[in-house]
């Protein structure tokens, strides 16, 4: 590992590739990295499936319809195993398949334009050291016209722009790898582009902020508020590495989770680092115009504070903080001041799972109204001297809330436990069946008990791990009336009291 990490920190893509040890297995790790860097796995593996078997629908924007990812194995009857370089190129760089025909821009490739002949190179020479699986593709769902490929010709010529990455000689070649890393394979722009792609260039709107799967995905410029600004590039890279930063309002959640748990964190300190050097090197970009509604004015008067102190304020406090190290505050945070409300109408819907020194977040949405739902979003996005627009509207939840499934919300399969110590743990620990008919007023004592037994037999599993390993294996076993509660209190209840015993594990002593 170490090595791959030098091999790869070495070599800036600019520098010419003889510099490198062209050894077979040198290219394969360096393609491994690079298709970290560009997240492969992430689009190119069904649920549960193989990874870069495909078969993952991706649903296009406006109800075009759906279209399944293909196989990316060697497989040479399904897969990608009679591509020569120069095919696997052709599809990297200008978006057209073995045998001729566009690509749907789903793949991102108007990104991956910008990526070197070489890095290309090696991608493909990892993805045929790769266990060659036989997974044919499964069939598309998009509506005429969109169905009919060359009708993409109308796109590209519009929008497409094919071309290397091109260094910035005024910039440090720091600077130059992090832009690199982000235009090319971090497909950044792909989510917070202001423009996506079905109708618009890779470069409009970049990195300016917009929605992704009913998501917001924030602005990225060095504007203060709306951007970056404030920033410092230790926080930035702390972020991209792990999710959430000393002294920074937020942590993340919906599809920037993934992108950390699969790329950012995977990759090496240096290049994270080249990525926050060169994101605070935008210019202020601010898209919407600091907003705040007379109504607002007086918070107590606005028609979501009343939500806020029923829902929300006993986590958040009144005036949005948070609590340091617990539960992150509103107040400056960028989900909440991003321009488009969806993130924190989703968060609120669906709850989220511990992360980093965070707690894990109840659905609270599932039992309130859409009306409420808007009312304490656009509240909060307006208070605690947050400025942004209050547009959300109950029919915008209503559409967010059918598309919202987790674990928390009740209406999604339970988690599985990932890391093979920690099930083994909890197996060994009986935890399944401590937790079978729990009563809610049982929980503490119970979790009191088996927490210590689990951390024992786990002893690197972190506090995440933990409430997100015992709230999945009570979402398994237990019998959903048994707290007599409605379930996604229950279960949000219970991953509250996992991780409450994990801070304060005194407070409830026996
Ligand atoms: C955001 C999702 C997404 C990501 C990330 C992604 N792909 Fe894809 N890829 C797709 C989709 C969707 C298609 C199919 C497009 C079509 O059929 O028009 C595709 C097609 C391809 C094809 C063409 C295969 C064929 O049979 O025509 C190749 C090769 C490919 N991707 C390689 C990669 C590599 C390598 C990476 C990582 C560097 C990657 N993809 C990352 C979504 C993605
Ligand atoms: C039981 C405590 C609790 C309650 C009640 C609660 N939250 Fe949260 N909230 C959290 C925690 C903990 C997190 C961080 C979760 C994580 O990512 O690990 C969070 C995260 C968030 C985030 C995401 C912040 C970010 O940085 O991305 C938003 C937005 C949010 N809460 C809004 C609300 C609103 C609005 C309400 C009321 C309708 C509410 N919360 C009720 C505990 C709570
Ligand atoms: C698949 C879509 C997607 C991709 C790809 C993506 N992001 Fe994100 N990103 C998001 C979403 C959605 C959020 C909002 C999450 C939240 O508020 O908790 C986000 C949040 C962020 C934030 C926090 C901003 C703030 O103000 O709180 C940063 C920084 C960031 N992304 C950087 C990047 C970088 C750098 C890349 C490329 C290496 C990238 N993202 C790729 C979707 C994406």
């Amino acid at each position: 590992m170490r090595r791959i990490t030098a091999l790869v920190l070495g070599s800036s893509a600019f520098v010419a590739s003889a510099a490198l040890a062209q050894q077979p297995s040198d290219l394969v790790d360096k393609g491994r990295y690079l298709a970290t860097a560009g997240d492969c796995v992430a689009c190119h593996t069904a649920p549960g499936g193989k990874p870069y078997a495909g078969g993952l629908y991706i649903n296009f924007p406006g109800g075009i319809g759906k279209l399944a990812t293909p196989n990316i194995t060697p497989d040479k009857e399904t897969g990608i195993g009679n591509w020569s370089d120069d095919d696997f190129k052709r599809a990297m760089h200008e978006g057209i398949t073995k045998n001729g025909s566009y690509l749907y821009p789903a793949f991102p490739f108007p990104w991956y334009t910008r990526l070197s002949d070489d890095d290309v190179r090696a991608i493909k020479a990892y993805l045929f050291s790769l266990e060659p699986v036989n997974a044919p593709r499964k069939p598309a769902d998009i509506a005429f016209p969109f169905s009919i490929r060359d009708g993409l010709l109308a796109w590209r010529l519009a929008f497409f722009t094919e071309g290397r990455f091109k260094p910035d000689p005024k910039a440090s070649e720091q600077v130059n790898r992090g832009a690199y890393l982000v235009e090319g394979p971090g497909h950044c722009g792909a989510c917070h582009n202001g423009s996506k792609l079905v109708g618009a260039s890779q470069w409009s709107g970049y990195l300016e902020g917009g929605t992704i799967d009913g998501w917001y995905a924030p602005n990225l410029s060095g504007d203060d508020k709306q951007g970056l600004g404030l920033w410092s590039e230790d926080q930035l890279t702390t972020y991209l590495k792990t999710g959430a930063a000393p002294g920074r309002a937020g942590v993340v959640a919906g599809p920037m989770r993934q992108v950390i748990e699969e790329s950012l964190s995977k990759m090496s300190d240096g290049d994270v680092r080249a990525i926050a050097a060169y994101l605070k090197t935008l210019a202020p970009k601010p898209t919407y115009t600091p907003d705040v509604k007379s109504d607002f004015k007086q918070a107590s008067a606005a028609p979501g504070a009343d939500v806020y102190l029923n829902r929300c304020v006993a986590c958040h406090r009144p005036d949005g903080q948070g609590q340091p190290g617990a539960i992150p505050p509103l107040a400056g945070n960028g989900a909440v001041l991003a321009k488009g409300p969806e993130t924190v109408i989703r968060v609120i819907l669906g709850g989220l799972d511990a992360k980093g020194e965070y707690a894990a977040m109840p659905a609270v949405g599932v039992g309130m109204s859409d009306a409420d739902v808007a009312a304490v979003t656009n509240y909060v996005r307006q208070t605690f001297g947050n400025e942004a627009p209050p547009t959300a509207e109950p029919g915008q939840v209503a559409t967010l809330r059918a598309e919202t499934q987790t674990m928390l919300a009740g209406n999604a399969p339970c988690e599985t436990v990932a890391d093979p110590t920690l099930a083994g743990a909890l197996k060994q620990a009986d935890a399944a069946g401590q937790l079978k008919d729990l009563k809610a007023e049982q929980m503490l004592p119970r979790v009191a008990t088996l927490l210590p037994a689990v951390r024992q037999a786990a002893p690197k599993a972190d506090h995440a791990a933990l409430v997100n390993g015992l709230t999945a294996t009570y979402c398994q076993a237990a019998d959903r009336n048994a707290a007599g509660l409605d379930w996604p209190t229950a279960i949000g209840t219970f991953a509250g009291v996992v991780y409450g015993q994990l801070k304060n594990p005194s407070r409830v002593e026996k």
